[in-house]
């Protein structure tokens, strides 16, 4: 047909014939050349939503490997580790690489997750527990924890944290350690797609490098803000791995606060805004609330920033939060508050702390007993805060508790863990 075209075409080479139907061949072929960069188009999109899904499914059956294999080559109780390497990372903070000393596979973990060590510094009289949060994604050849030593508390004469000051004073490379399997409910579901919003001040920024290390290494495109705070360049912990990190990875978004910045601290070069970080911050920079929101620090950051969260609308389900030491967000607690003064006379809530010789009245805001015996100046020994080392088992001389969770360390009969439960009347503890 076409050959017929040009021939008449060549015949009529000027009459209105001849032009229209060359005008007619050549719209033929442009339909025709359309329709197939349509087509085209549309097959690359398949093919790229089609690459898209394998990717996905190749990455969650990765993941399903990985739980078995974490499920398999865990251990049980303690495992020997020793210190590979011990590298000093900012102002009294350093990251220790630890190997099995069995030099057995190392079971892989959920990046959030932490390790609990059993030490005794020269000098304690017993051996003390302590977890310590996992500062890079699961690797088959090393562990890496991050420690600070944790000063005392401010205008008190007390002595700065034992264990803390024992890894940065005494723990040396070659040095070998009792170590409990990663474990802790507060992890970055990876086979989730919503974009996440890494939220971390001071040291409590250890689980949110786990977190952004294994979402990059996994080949995830999520959107990863990465906010954190700290006083200045001196506390700036991982901060040209995270530079590097952001470098390497469009989809990784740091945004940086220091709230005293020190002399020769740049704006723009070393951080992005001055002052703490803030709920009202997040409102300026992120641009909706559709994000997994993932938060570590001093427990009235944790708290401020929470309370701001859910102002703006962000459901409770998409904030999850971890505390290091005794404030840990009060949230739940509030509306607990309301049931226990329901439930059971306030008369009845009076909490004894038998070695201490105080007493307080329980009002539900501290969410567990041990925070209630910290806010009181009652010491207990604490390790995970989860229920899972049991530091804080103490002795119930009169009364009776409500466990809040599961308990995944054992409980003596006649005993609570602190960490985990509340008072369900009058209580007498041996605190
Ligand atoms: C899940 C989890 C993960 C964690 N991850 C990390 C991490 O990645 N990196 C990290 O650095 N930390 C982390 N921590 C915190 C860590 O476990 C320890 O709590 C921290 O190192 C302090 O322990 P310590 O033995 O040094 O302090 P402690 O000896 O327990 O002292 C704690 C505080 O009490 C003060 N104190 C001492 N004596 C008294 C007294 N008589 N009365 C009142 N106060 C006193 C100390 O000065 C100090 O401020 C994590 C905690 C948890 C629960
Ligand atoms: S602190 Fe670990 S069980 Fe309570």
């Amino acid at each position: 047909m076409l050959s017929d075209i040009l021939e008449v075409f060549r015949e009529n080479p000027t009459t209105v014939l001849g032009w229209t139907l060359l005008g007619g061949l050549l719209l033929q072929v442009g339909l025709l050349v359309s329709g197939g960069v349509r087509r085209m188009r549309a097959d690359a999109k398949r093919s790229r939503l089609e690459a898209e899904r394998l990717s996905l499914e190749i990455r969650a059956a990765r993941l399903k490997v990985q739980a078995a294999e974490q499920a398999r080559i865990a251990w049980n109780g303690i495992r020997k580790f020793t210190v590979a390497q011990k590298v000093p990372e900012c102002a009294d903070t350093f990251s220790f690489y630890l190997k099995p000393h069995d030099g057995k596979p190392l079971p892989p973990f959920k990046p959030g997750q932490y390790l609990t060590f059993q030490v005794t510094p020269p000098g304690a009289a017993k051996a003390i527990t302590r977890c310590y949060s996992l500062s890079d994604c699961a690797r088959s050849s090393h562990y890496r924890v991050t420690i600070k030593r944790c000063p005392p508390p401010p205008d008190t004469s007390h002595p700065p944290g034992v264990c803390s000051s024992y890894f940065c004073d005494k723990v040396e490379a070659g040095d070998i350690l009792d170590v409990k399997a990663p474990s802790g409910h507060f992890f970055l579901d990876l086979e989730k797609d919503r974009p996440v919003v890494l939220i971390s001040g001071g040291v409590g920024v250890t689980p949110m490098i786990s977190m952004a290390n294994a979402l990059v290494e996994t080949g995830s495109t999520r959107e990863i803000w990465f906010f954190f705070g700290a006083r200045n360049s001196r506390e700036h912990v991982f901060k040209d791995a995270v530079e590097a990190l952001a470098a390497r990875h469009a989809n990784v978004r740091p945004q940086i606060c220091y709230s005293k910045p020190a002399p020769g601290d740049v704006k723009g070069r070393d951080y992005h805004h001055e002052g703490r970080v803030t709920a009202d911050l997040l409102k300026e920079l992120l641009p909706s609330t559709n994000y997994d929101y993932f938060l570590c620090g001093p427990g009235p950051f944790m708290e401020s920033i929470t309370e701001g969260l859910r102002a703006w609308g962000v459901p409770d389900s998409r904030v999850h939060f971890e505390a290091f030491g005794p404030a840990s967000v009060k949230r739940a607690a509030k509306s607990e508050k309301k049931e226990a003064v329901a439930s059971v006379p306030v008369a009845g809530l009076e909490v004894t702390f038998a070695k201490s010789g105080s007493k307080a009245i329980w009002t539900g805001e501290h969410g567990s007993l041990l925070e209630f015996a910290e806010e009181q100046g009652v010491r207990i020994e604490a390790g995970c805060r989860a229920g899972n080392c049991g530091s804080c088992l103490v002795a119930i001389k009169s009364g009776e508790v409500e466990h809040l969770s599961d308990a995944g360390a054992d409980v003596e009969a006649e005993s609570c863990l602190a960490c985990v439960c509340k008072p369900k009347g009058r209580l007498e503890i041996d605190a």
